[in-house]
């Protein structure tokens, strides 16, 4: 499966994926490119030092589908199989949607469907929730809502603040990135409206 991420920014859920697959740990898997909207994105170094091809196609002042059909090019002429959305900050058009149908996967750090959009953390740690965590997902043409593939629950402690709580969460992202791209490039599934059905 060779898989394109998308990342705006730090990339590290890019690079706990690119990790884990250079140790085997995704069987299958083959990170064929990673690519940001933003051309100063610290994930596209961590990227070029693991020998993956990181490429930037700035957004800045472009019609979104522009942008898209440029995303888009790009990534099939690599042969890309799946897309990964790794903090990729901005909304994708359906355009680029139905060029990959059921072929795009995002993580957001809440568990959906409470706390969608911008800085999910912080809305679950200002709600005063207890429990939290990180999902992953197909992506479809509302935001935070396609399928769920996976989701990791964290709990709040009483000393948190909305950053310790985010760091918990983001190292449960990471796990539940890999384990989500195990079980997508296992193929060993379908998809039933909004559910998943896994070992069918
Ligand atoms: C993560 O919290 C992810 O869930 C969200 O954006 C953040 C990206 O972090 N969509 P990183 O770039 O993977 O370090």
């Amino acid at each position: 499966m060779k898989i394109g991420i998308l990342i705006s920014g730090r990339g590290s859920n890019m690079a706990a994926i690119a990790d884990a697959v250079a140790r085997g740990d995704i069987p299958g898997a083959e990170i064929a490119v990673v690519v940001s909207d933003k051309p100063g994105a610290a994930g596209l170094v961590k990227a070029a030092e693991r020998g993956i091809e990181a490429i930037a196609i700035p957004r800045s002042g472009r019609i979104r589908e522009d942008h898209d059909r440029e995303l888009v090019a790009a990534l099939t002429e690599r042969g890309i199989e799946l897309v990964c959305l790794a903090g990729y900050m901005r909304l994708l058009s359906p355009f680029f949607i139905r060029s990959f149908p059921n072929r795009i996967v995002n993580i957001h750090p809440s568990l959906l469907p409470s706390f969608k959009g911008l800085d999910a953390q912080r809305q679950a740690f200002e709600y005063g929730v207890r429990i939290t965590g990180c999902t992953v997902h197909f992506v479809d043409e509302e935001l935070d809502h396609g399928a769920i593939i996976l989701q990791k629950a964290v709990a709040v402690a009483d000393d948190d603040t909305a950053e310790t709580l985010s760091a918990r969460i983001l190292e449960q992202e990471h796990a539940s990135y890999i384990e989500a791209l195990r079980l997508i490039c296992g193929g060993n599934y379908r998809i039933e409206g909004r559910r998943i059905e896994f070992g069918s």
